[in-house]
């Protein structure tokens, strides 16, 4: 316990799409840790807020006809909602569109300004002449000049991973149109990263939190930290200080959200925001490994620059996926939270329990519905529910509830070294492990039970089977104490069936060891049900069928690319061509040397039609002729076109009406 005030914030959601699982692995395991803190009597707050600015939105708003706010306000309320339906116990959840915002995020751009570390400089921009406006961030799409895979404008999101700079990407092209960019002069702003560099290993060296986020940043700094461009030319957004025709970087104001949702919560609680980013406090930092760049070095060193103090820790998790692919909406790797889980009427504590067990909180997920199934019916349904089912039942069946004494010792001791081991687990963000001694503890329960079998002892020695039961009405009490950050809604409703009126998180974690006290229950219910495996086929089928469409989808785009415009035919210079003599080259059984005749000029032609022609039969005949194809050598003789033919026997196109040789054919 640090005593200190502390302030939890997870990645601010982007409000251009709903909800998904992936999402969930920032805010499921941090509302977890928060809860655990809340209940070891911790001064905790926890901030959160959707992040508004950047293009996407502004494509998406575009394609719908709607403003980019009435986006925001929309995906922001289904964020607020969904995190409701998740139980993510937010203290406040802001946008990082409201005024203080704006506010928090032009007066720290101002402070870096006076401090010198921003620079103006004209650098290449892609302009699209099409649609006549500069092309910022993924309103152009191209090629990663570092690694060649294609790219975002801001990122190398298929190859690489790296963040791009305005003016970085290769063959950049308008997203909105389709043409090909061409590069533009025009001012902007930078930041001096790169002088932040001993500051930032020093830093990060005292980071707490996970190692991955710790490790990857001290790689990176140490391999190349260049300026940020911290300008873009675009409507929505906070305006750059003093320009009305640029606004800053989304990833400039949308961790400055984290200050100003502070701000807000702290203005409507009577607190003080400044303890957490200027004082005391400490700032701990959930997040997706994807976006530990921003988190571990850009962000550290923005509010170093501006004079703020820096974040505690940054928890980075390993990123969901999907058959081991990235969640990706385009090609139907995705599972959405409220249609294909909480729609589905599945449980928020199943999935919640699914995504901090399944694997260490800093490796990759590979999501499964049957591997949830598999948790859930095996760990939930049967190691915890049926102990407390069976405890419950047996009490209220023969004791009418908790008959008076006192658990064992090595029962308390039992209990005593989970909350040891969960506690180490918690604090290091080892959540597997955490929920793992949770299950043992349950796992200890049944085993209890089952070696004691006081359903056999009540019938020849009832104080031996009273004993037995108290041992265990012990642990499941604590249990349901323990598993409230994990599964609230069933911890509540386990508290409720171990027959206490209030709230099980208004106790603390430690009460656990508190002695059991005697008095009536209610009669139990089951915890948890299992889930079947027709409902797992189902909620399979919707995922292979969105995938499928997706596919679907995605070889009609290929197919219509692979049309050409009449433009594309256009480019291709066929005419009628006269052969005025041919013969066989010298060496090679399959080709003739061929001379035609245009009209206003005679050309040679080699051509790969000796099996089925000879020489004598082409001669004076019209045929069909490429004649802008680029000249190739081929048996050391320049062709200068290629003759049309079709099928494996090289039938030759001839105009079925006599034209003069050089008639274009259109
Ligand atoms: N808006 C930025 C974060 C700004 S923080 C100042 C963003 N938004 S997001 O909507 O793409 O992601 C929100 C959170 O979910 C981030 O913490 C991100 O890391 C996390 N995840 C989004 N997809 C994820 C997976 N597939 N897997 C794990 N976490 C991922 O990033
Ligand atoms: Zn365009």
């Amino acid at each position: 316990m640090s005593g200190k005030p502390l302030l939890v914030t997870c990645g601010l959601p982007y409000t251009n799409g709903p909800c998904h699982l992936g999402h969930l692995r920032t805010y499921v395991p941090a509302d977890f840790y928060v809860r655990y803190l809340r209940r070891c009597g911790e001064d905790v707050v926890f901030i959160c807020g959707s992040d508004n600015h950047g293009t996407p939105i502004v494509i998406s708003a575009e394609q719908e006809g709607a403003t980019p706010r009435v986006l925001a306000e929309r995906y922001h309320a289904h964020f607020d909602e969904t995190f409701k339906r998740m139980e993510i116990s937010f203290d406040h959840f802001g946008m990082t569109d409201d005024a203080a915002n704006h506010r928090r995020a032009q007066s720290m751009v101002q402070a870096l300004i006076d401090n010198g570390y921003v620079y103006s400089q004209t650098i290449q921009q892609s302009f699209c002449t099409k649609c006549n406006r500069f092309l910022p961030d993924r309103y152009v799409e191209g090629i990663c000049p570092y690694c060649g895979a294609s790219a975002r404008g801001d990122e190398c999101d298929r190859g690489c991973g790296r963040h791009l700079e305005p003016g970085e990407i290769k063959n950049p092209v308008c997203k909105v149109c389709g043409s090909p960019a061409e590069m533009r002069e025009q001012e902007h702003f930078f930041f001096k990263l790169g002088e932040f560099k001993d500051f930032l290993l020093t830093y990060l060296d005292g980071l707490s939190g996970t190692s991955n986020a710790r490790n990857y940043a001290i790689g990176w700094v140490k391999d190349e930290l260049h300026d940020w461009c911290i300008t873009r030319t675009l409507d929505w957004g906070v305006k750059f200080p003093g320009r009305n025709d640029l606004v800053v970087y989304v990833w400039v104001d949308a961790p400055i959200g984290y200050i100003s949702f502070t701000e807000e919560w702290a203005a409507k609680t009577g607190n003080d925001w400044k303890c957490y980013w200027c004082g005391e406090g400490e700032v701990t930092h959930f997040i997706g490994s994807d976006i530990i760049y921003h988190h571990c070095i850009f962000w550290p060193a923005l509010l170093h620059g501006a004079g703020y103090g820096t974040p505690h820790a940054v928890v980075a998790s390993g990123m969901v996926k999907f058959e081991d692919q990235k969640f990706s909406k385009s090609r139907g790797y995705v599972v959405w939270t409220n249609d294909d889980y909480l729609d589905q009427g599945l449980p928020a504590d199943y999935l919640r329990y699914y995504l901090l067990s399944y694997t260490s909180h800093t490796k990759e997920l590979n999501f499964s519905w049957r591997i949830f199934q598999e948790r859930v019916n095996s760990e939930i349904v049967n190691t915890l529910g049926n102990f407390f089912y069976r405890t419950l039942h047996f009490a209220h069946k023969f004791f009418g509830g908790v008959p008076p004494g006192q658990a064992d010792p090595e029962v308390l001791s039992e209990i005593g070294r989970c909350l040891e081991g969960l506690d180490v687990s918690v604090r290091e963000y080892e959540f597997k492990n955490a929920v793992d001694s949770m299950m043992a503890l349950a796992a200890y329960g049944n085993t209890y039970i089952q070696n004691n079998a006081p359903w056999k002892l009540v019938k020849t020695d009832r104080a031996a089977a009273e004993q037995v039961i108290i041992n265990c009405l012990q642990i499941a009490r604590a249990l349901a104490l323990i598993i409230e950050p994990v599964m609230p809604d069933a911890a509540g409703r386990a508290w409720a069936m171990l027959g206490y009126a209030d709230n099980v998180s208004a106790h603390r974690v430690d009460e656990a060891l508190e002695l059991v006290q005697s008095g009536p229950l209610p009669a139990p219910e089951p915890l948890f049900a299992k889930i079947e495996d027709d409902k797992v086929a189902e909620l399979e089928k919707i995922l292979e069928k969105r995938v499928s469409e997706a596919r679907m989808k995605e070889m009609k785009a290929a197919e219509e690319t692979s049309e050409i415009s009449i433009d594309d035919f256009a480019a291709m210079d066929l005419r009628v061509a006269r052969v005025v003599s041919a013969e066989a080259v010298k060496g090679s059984k399959k080709l003739l040397r061929i001379m035609v005749d245009l009209g206003d000029e005679q050309r040679q032609v080699v051509s790969g039609i000796a099996t089925f022609y000879s020489p004598e039969e082409l001669v004076g005949k019209s045929v069909v002729m490429i004649v802008n194809l680029k000249p190739a050598k081929i048996f050391g003789i320049e062709s200068q076109g290629m003759i049309l033919a079709a099928g494996d026997a090289a039938s030759l196109l001839m105009p079925l009406r006599d034209v003069a040789p050089g008639t274009k054919i259109r």
